[in-house]
């Protein structure tokens, strides 16, 4: 026996025996809850789709959190000035983005970047168009709140002054109390953020025509199948780096055959100063105007489009991949340009459409709680 020390008294093993035992107990239960938070999240996902999702192992999911999180998400208190709330960049109406190029802060500063659709967020390996540190929501949350360049909900030293507000609010005790019933005070930063990532990672959207079309629901049209066609042939490559069920996997590797996640796709010659994409994380030359490949689902509502909202239609978009892009050193080999038929062009725009959603827009489950005014209840 390992453990064994000459005199130690027969009762002290008795409860170093019973010590452990519970001890495992705790931890079969901790596991086991574990478990069920898992699977209360798992049935919002169609089951063909739950392998290769993405959940955050510090905030295991639960319902709690995720309502507490959809009321934090409308409330406009969550800006140092009571101007913005995330749904002001992040509206049902537009998929959760918000029709502008570039996003408006709480105190009227442009965000470097378009807006992105918080849509099946648990599928994509990477959040934010540039950042390889974001793998999940949880960790995303200090950019908006925290941002001071630009300034997007202010809470740079003003974290006291936002918690104190939302803590002086009856629901709020209630609900938070519920939502991290082991803490003492749960109005902390970390706790308003896990609340806010559950609640985003709810937003499933899987109910599109195309999806419909898979299911054997119902019938695309000749024209979206050509489109179909076309989207996935080794002519235009789309799905080489639009795949898996966000349209946002890509399945091309480096000459190490490491998955590559980032794209030049060509936007450029030269991308401005003030958004070089992931050179800006690694400062690496090859890194220049790289970036994520975003979904395609839901493109009918989250116009206008790339990473800076230059481009306002589909078709201009395709025209740009057609004509293989700008000449730039690190664009990737496989936007070099094709010729479409403007029929062609129309059915593949077609095929796009079939992938938007728009329950998405007026689901209940995802709308604004609020009543009149988004400070009070
Ligand atoms: C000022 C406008 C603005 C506000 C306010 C804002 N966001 Fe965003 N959000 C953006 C923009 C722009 C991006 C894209 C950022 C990028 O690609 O670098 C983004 C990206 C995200 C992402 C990453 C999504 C993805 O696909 O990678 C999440 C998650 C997110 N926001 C959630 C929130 C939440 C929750 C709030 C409220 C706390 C919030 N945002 C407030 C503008 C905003
Ligand atoms: C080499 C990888 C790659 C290929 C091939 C590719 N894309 Fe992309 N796609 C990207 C990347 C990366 C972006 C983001 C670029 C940016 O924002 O600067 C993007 C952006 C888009 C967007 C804008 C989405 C939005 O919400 O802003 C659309 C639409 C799109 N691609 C459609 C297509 C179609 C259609 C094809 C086939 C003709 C295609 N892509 C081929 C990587 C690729």
């Amino acid at each position: 026996m390992c453990c064994r020390y000459p005199g130690m008294p027969k009762q002290v093993y008795i409860l170093l025996a019973l010590f452990s035992l519970t001890g495992f107990f705790f931890i079969f239960k901790t596991q086991g809850n574990k478990k069920k938070e898992e699977n209360a999240f798992l049935k919002l996902i169609p089951n063909e789709y739950r392998n290769g999702i993405y959940l955050y192992p510090a905030n295991p999911f639960s319902e709690e959190k995720a309502l507490v999180g959809r009321y934090l998400f409308y409330d406009r208190r969550l800006s140092f000035n009571q101007t913005r709330s995330c749904a002001s960049c992040h509206d049902p109406k537009f998929s959760f983005t918000d029709g502008y190029r570039r996003s408006v802060g709480a105190v009227g500063d442009l965000h470097q970047r378009n807006s992105s659709p918080l849509i099946n967020l648990v599928f994509d390996r990477y959040l934010t168009a540039a950042d390889p540190s974001l793998n999940y929501p949880e960790q995303q949350l200090d950019n908006p709140m925290f941002h001071t360049d630009p300034i997007e909900l202010g809470w740079k030293g003003n974290e006291k002054e936002i918690l104190r507000r939302l803590n002086q609010d009856q629901y709020y005790q209630a609900k938070m109390k519920a939502a991290f019933p082991g803490d003492k005070d749960p109005f902390t930063v970390k706790n308003v953020q896990y609340s806010l990532a559950s609640f985003v990672k709810t937003i499933i959207s899987f109910n599109s025509p195309y999806d419909q079309y898979k299911s054997g629901e119902r019938q695309l049209s000749d024209m979206e199948k050509k489109g179909m066609e076309l989207f996935f042939s080794s002519k235009l490559n789309c799905s080489r780096c639009h795949g898996g069920a966000n349209f946002s996997s890509p399945s091309l590797t480096d000459s190490e055959g490491n998955l590559q996640h980032y794209f030049n796709t060509g936007l450029y010659e030269q991308y401005p100063n003030s958004d070089q994409g992931l050179y800006q994380k690694t400062l690496l030359e090859k890194d220049k105007g790289k970036f994520r490949v975003p979904t395609l689902r839901n493109l009918a509502f989250t116009a206008p489009y790339f990473h800076d909202g230059s481009v306002q239609t589909l078709d201009e978009v395709i025209m740009a991949y057609e004509s293989g892009g700008k000449n730039h050193p690190n664009k990737h080999p496989l936007i070099k340009g094709f010729q479409l038929k403007s029929v062609e062009r129309k059915a593949l725009v077609n095929f796009l459409i079939t992938l938007s959603d728009s329950s998405i827009c007026n689901n209940k489950s995802f709308s604004n709680p609020f009543e009149k005014d988004e400070t009070k209840y």
